[in-house]
């Protein structure tokens, strides 16, 4: 049996650490020049097995539950920070189950509740004076400038805590829940992942974060059954209470608890991070941010000049503000490697890769495979003008997105999906930044309403300009974020 080719390093166990560690992204694709699309690398003494392009991304988005296992991938990193019984740490058709009740929360009649709790944070954040002193919406006419990760970070976890979380967690915001929350996101890193248990202060830190932040939850469902659940809450814990397996065994609190939790790490980062490249992006050019503007104007601006409120079908119809939050994801997806842990032996398709014509490669059991749509995104023999951003390419579902799509529909005749938020349905498609398969993002329409909301409301108030070059990313924390300096200039609009 031949085994996929093995990368070449220096030192034994470090392996490839260093090249992967510094850019996935350029050292997946130096790799397939040398490799073909599946070889297998040596991370800090792990073999990690990686399979690029559409039909990698087919292999193993599309693989069996059974034998890739995203459970054993990841639970050492997860469940110390969600918490016991939920997502990775139960059986997978537990957490299918757990994603329906999830999906249930995350239905038409609160997405349309929602838009406007966004837009009154978002606002609420940008006149605000105290703490955050990011924006300071008086001096009219003089730009300022703000550091876009930190401006957008907040406001996702504000926005997010008032509409999913809950009105009791958006009032903790304002108490000690930050500070719970840095200390469990600090427990939420790829040294985390790589050694599970260390005796380091972070360690300690998330643990200790892990039981407060449970204790919250579990507190505000509790007073909310004493209270005898009256309320006409929207969020996502009102959902939950009373959600009962197949089995007819109820979600218990600390279930609920940890859920939350889940859904909070899951949201947070992604949707800042996405934020914050579609702002830097914008920034960097003006004739497209007067696009989204004029797009916003044509809509929502009353004869007077104010602004009328938007409403979640509203959201849906604004193709060029789609387009932009389409591109920003296809060249900074948050999560640039999906890995999954072998739990038997893995015969590779031979159109994927093949050492001979009628050989096969064969990946051991106890291996990681790893996806990067992030790879299949931008590459060059798959899109017009690779690592351009040009939203334009999404514009017209006939014409530009074809021909970006042009080399992979001809050879293999794979059909888009152009709805909203919904573009990346297949485990065979180049674009999946929300996953593909049976661990499929199911935070993608809230996540396209959240960042839909929070982008149109800002540039309908600033003009942004960039004064740097476009940041670089960090590829060494979980999500792929924009390093310093990553200021953004802004000066407040006439109306
Ligand atoms: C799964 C991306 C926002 C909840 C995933 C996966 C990706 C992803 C790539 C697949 C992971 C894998 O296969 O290993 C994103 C991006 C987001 C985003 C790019 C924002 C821009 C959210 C939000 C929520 C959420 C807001 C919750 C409200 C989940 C859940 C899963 C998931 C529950 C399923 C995990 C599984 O089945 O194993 N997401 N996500 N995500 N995401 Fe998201």
């Amino acid at each position: 049996k031949s085994r996929p080719p093995l990368v070449w390093h220096w030192i034994p166990v470090f392996g490839s650490a260093a090249g992967y560690g510094q850019d996935p992204i350029q050292f997946f694709l130096d790799c397939r020049e040398k490799y073909g699309n599946v070889f297998t690398f040596v991370l800090l003494g792990r073999r990690v097995t990686v399979a690029l392009g559409p039909e990698g991304n087919n292999f193993i988005m599309g693989g069996k539950h059974t034998v890739m296992s995203a459970e054993d991938a990841y639970t050492h990193l997860t469940t110390p920070v969600f918490g016991k019984d939920v997502v990775y740490d139960c059986p997978n058709e537990m957490l299918m189950e757990q994603k329906k009740f999830v999906k249930f929360g995350l239905r038409l009649e609160n997405f349309r509740a929602y838009v406007s709790m966004i837009e009154d944070e978002v606002i609420q954040f940008m006149n605000k004076d105290s703490s955050f002193r990011i924006f300071q919406m008086n001096d009219i006419n003089e730009w300022g400038r703000f550091d876009v990760l930190d401006a957008v970070s907040e406001i996702t976890i504000l926005t997010a805590s008032r509409t999913l979380q809950g009105r009791e967690v958006r009032e903790a915001i304002n108490k000690n829940y930050a500070q719970v929350f840095a200390d469990l996101d600090g427990g939420f890193t790829p040294l985390h992942w790589l050694f599970p248990n260390l005796p380091l202060p972070s360690y300690r830190k998330r643990d200790l974060a892990q039981k407060k932040m449970s204790d919250l939850y579990i507190d505000i469902i509790r007073k909310r059954r004493e209270a005898g659940n009256t309320s006409d809450e929207v969020d996502m814990i009102a959902s939950l209470c009373n959600q009962k397996y197949r089995n007819g065994k109820v979600l218990e609190d600390h279930e609920i608890a940890h859920i939350m939790i889940a859904l909070l790490m899951a949201g947070q980062h992604t949707s800042s991070a996405t934020g914050s490249w579609i702002l830097l992006h914008l920034a960097q050019r003006p004739e497209i941010v007067e696009e989204v503007y004029q797009e916003q104007v044509k809509h929502f601006r009353n004869p007077d000049g104010t602004w009328r409120s938007m409403e979640y079908e509203d959201i849906r119809q604004l193709p060029v503000l789609d387009c932009v939050i389409r591109e920003t994801l296809r060249m900074h997806p948050p999560i640039h490697s999906i890995m999954r842990k072998l739990r038997d032996d893995v015969v590779v398709p031979q159109t994927l890769a093949s050492p001979s014509e009628d050989g096969s490669y064969v990946v051991p059991k106890g291996d990681m495979v790893l996806s990067s749509a992030a790879v299949s995104q931008v590459d060059p023999l798959l899109w017009r003008n690779s690592f351009e951003w040009d939203p334009s390419r999404w514009a017209d579902p006939e014409g530009v997105a074809q021909q970006a799509f042009k080399q992979y529909d001809d050879e293999n005749g794979a059909k888009v999906d152009f709805g909203f938020g919904l573009v990346s349905k297949g485990t065979e498609s180049p674009y999946q930044p929300f996953g593909a398969g049976r661990h499929r993002c199911i935070g993608e329409q809230f996540a396209y309403l959240q960042l839909s909301t929070v982008v149109a409301t800002l540039i309908r108030r600033v003009e942004i300009k960039l004064e740097t070059d476009m940041p670089k990313p960090n590829y060494q924390t979980m999500i792929t974020l924009p390093k310093k300096p990553r200021n953004i200039c802004y000066r407040r609009r006439e109306f």
